[in-house]
């Protein structure tokens, strides 16, 4: 149900050896909601996407997914409870044909809905259905990306977690990338967790959003505010991609 809290995730510190990557985050997501993190290179935003999937794990603080510590889960049982992740770079399986990697993505979880969610995954990206056949590694920028987010999709995920996707990829593909999350949210009610470094984008199509400056979140507020907000516009939009 809309409004009811999905993930939160309150005082974490995750660690690289010595190096604090995350100084003590909270960030709430709730059901339905788009939710961004944007901030500048290494602040930390794929630590702590990666930090929710459980690799690497969280030193303190505490993750709660739909009502489960998940703090200290490893990470395929954190997939289990169905949050997919579509990380920075893309990781798509390049010796595999897109059809095989989106059965990656489903697993044996969900081979039974295979048909149907394959066929929804086309219709968003008809690109994909022309390419099927092909190997993922010689798909474009925008359709790796394409590719990596309809993955994650198969895993019928409660929580889409997407690193980056506009990461490299021309305006109008990046627009048609966020127009596709866009729809999935109002027509499935798809909540998604959203990092990005084209902030303008990101705060155009979030109900909230939170701003990461080393590790720490420094201002939060809905989509709206955070754009019109001088701080945010001076460090983030300015001269920015928009
Ligand atoms: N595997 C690693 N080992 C050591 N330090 C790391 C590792 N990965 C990231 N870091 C460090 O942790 C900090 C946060 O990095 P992270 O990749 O989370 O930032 P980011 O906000 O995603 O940056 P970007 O916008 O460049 O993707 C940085 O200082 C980075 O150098
Ligand atoms: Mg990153």
């Amino acid at each position: 149900m809309a409004g009811e809290q999905l993930l939160k995730v309150q005082g974490v510190e995750t660690y690289y050896g010595n190096i604090r990557a995350l100084a003590g985050i909270d960030v709430e997501v709730k059901k339905g909601e788009i939710v961004s993190l944007i901030g500048a290179n290494g602040a930390g935003k794929s630590t702590l996407m990666m930090t929710i999937c459980g690799s690497p794990q969280a030193r303190t603080g505490s993750i709660i997914f739909d009502g489960q510590d998940i703090t200290k889960l490893p990470t395929h049982e954190i997939a289990r409870l169905r949050i997919a992740q579509s990380p920075e770079g893309r990781r798509i399986f390049p010796r595999m044909t897109v059809l095989e990697n989106l059965q990656m993505g489903a697993g044996l979880d969900n081979l039974k809905y295979f048909d149907d969610d394959v066929e929804k995954i086309f219709v968003m990206f008809p690109r994909l259905k022309e390419r099927q056949s092909q190997r993922g590694g010689t798909l474009s920028g925008g359709e790796q990306q394409m590719l990596s987010i309809g993955r994650a999709l198969m895993a019928r995920p409660k929580l889409l977690l997407l690193d980056e996707p506009s990461l490299g990829l021309a305006p109008l593909i990046v627009k048609g990338i966020f127009e596709a999350i866009k729809l999935l949210n109002e027509k499935e009610g798809l909540t998604v967790f959203l990092v990005e470094q084209n902030a303008f984008a990101a705060l155009k199509l979030s109900h909230r959003a939170y701003v990461l400056v080393n590790g720490k979140v420094t201002m939060s507020g809905s989509g709206k505010e955070l754009l019109a907000n001088p701080e945010v516009r001076a460090a983030y939009l300015e001269g920015g991609r928009h």
